[in-house]
């Protein structure tokens, strides 16, 4: 029987596992489930005898692919695969899919989340500052960025994009104004919100010299992934400027040097939250489960990122 792996450091809500379970089993397959694991030995041995396998941000390896050796296809139940190697799956003759867009709402609303505390001073009892008629730039149009957009218009802020890959246009389309450049986006905007993908261009591409043009009192809002900050140069930065805020959603590797030198002007969640809703976790969690069944039994590859 085709066995089915949900291998979830941090789990999906109940009831999201509950409808990969009823996917899962409607098309006779068996599921399994590793969660909350500590160890890479607990994976490792769990994969040994699955045919497919459903992730979130769980590293799945070389070591891993090697060790699953009935392994067809991994899905991971969100957007950003920088988490799977690729290459390894390629050579091992294992699909990788993604699930777009399942979760891009929960990571948008949790942006506005973080705003308001980052401005209203973390609750402090001071006095902040409205959103309303702020510059809010956003870092790649994806559907993260879309969603963004769409609630940054109920707020009233004024909304800038760039995407490398995006034409002008389409953002232009979606009421947003485009810019010509990361630099400009940078330049012109009080609040700048990352949705770029770690990738070799993107990773450290948010560096010391890119942040120095902010203007003053801007925020940095990352809810994408630790990697495409250059921490250092960042430091260095907020060290220099008092006025700027980082706030995230991926712990940066030098938290405690961020939190220690930056009280009331930094902040991280301690675990990423932005696809942490009921919602979210259906949606990518039934999404993967319906992936797998359509590859297994019809061979469909539709959302295949390893091609
Ligand atoms: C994603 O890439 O989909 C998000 O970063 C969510 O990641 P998570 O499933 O680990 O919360």
């Amino acid at each position: 029987m085709t066995k089915v792996l949900v291998a979830t450091e941090k789990p999906f809500a109940p009831v999201a596992v509950e409808g990969i379970k009823k996917e899962i089993e409607a098309a006779g397959f068996e599921l399994a489930l590793l969660e909350k694991y500590t160890e890479k030995a607990q994976l490792l041995d769990a994969v040994k005898d699955v045919d497919a396998l459903i992730i979130r941000s769980d590293k799945v390896t070389a070591e891993v692919l090697d060790a699953a050796k009935n392994l067809k296809i991994v899905v991971r139940a969100g957007a950003g695969y920088d988490n799977v190697d690729l290459e390894a799956a390629t050579a091992h003759n294992v699909v990788v899919m993604n699930t777009p867009g399942q979760n891009s709402n929960a990571v948008a609303e949790l942006v506005f989340g973080m705003l308001v505390y980052a401005v209203r001073n973390f609750y402090n009892g001071k006095a902040g500052t409205e959103l309303k008629g702020k510059k809010l730039g956003i870092l790649a149009f994806g559907q993260v960025g879309r969603n963004v957009a769409r609630i940054a218009a109920g707020f009233g802020m004024d909304i800038y994009a760039y995407d490398a890959f995006c034409p002008a246009d389409a953002i232009e389309a979606a009421g947003v104004h485009a810019v010509a450049s990361q630099a400009e986006l940078f330049k012109t905007c009080d609040i700048v919100s990352l949705h770029i993908p770690a990738t070799a261009e993107t990773k450290q591409s948010i560096n010391y010299d890119l942040c120095s043009t902010l203007k003053k009192g801007a925020i940095i809002i990352n809810t994408a992934r630790k990697e495409v900050i250059d921490e250092a140069g960042l430091i260095k930065l907020m060290e220099e400027r008092e006025d700027l805020k980082y706030i995230t959603d991926i712990m940066p590797d030098a938290n405690d040097e961020f939190a220690s030198k930056f009280e009331g002007r930094y902040f991280s969640t301690p675990k990423k939250m932005g696809a942490q809703t009921a919602e979210a976790n259906i949606n990518a969690g039934i999404a993967a489960a319906k992936q797998i069944v359509g590859f297994i039994k019809e061979g469909i590859t539709k959302f295949q990122v390893n091609k």
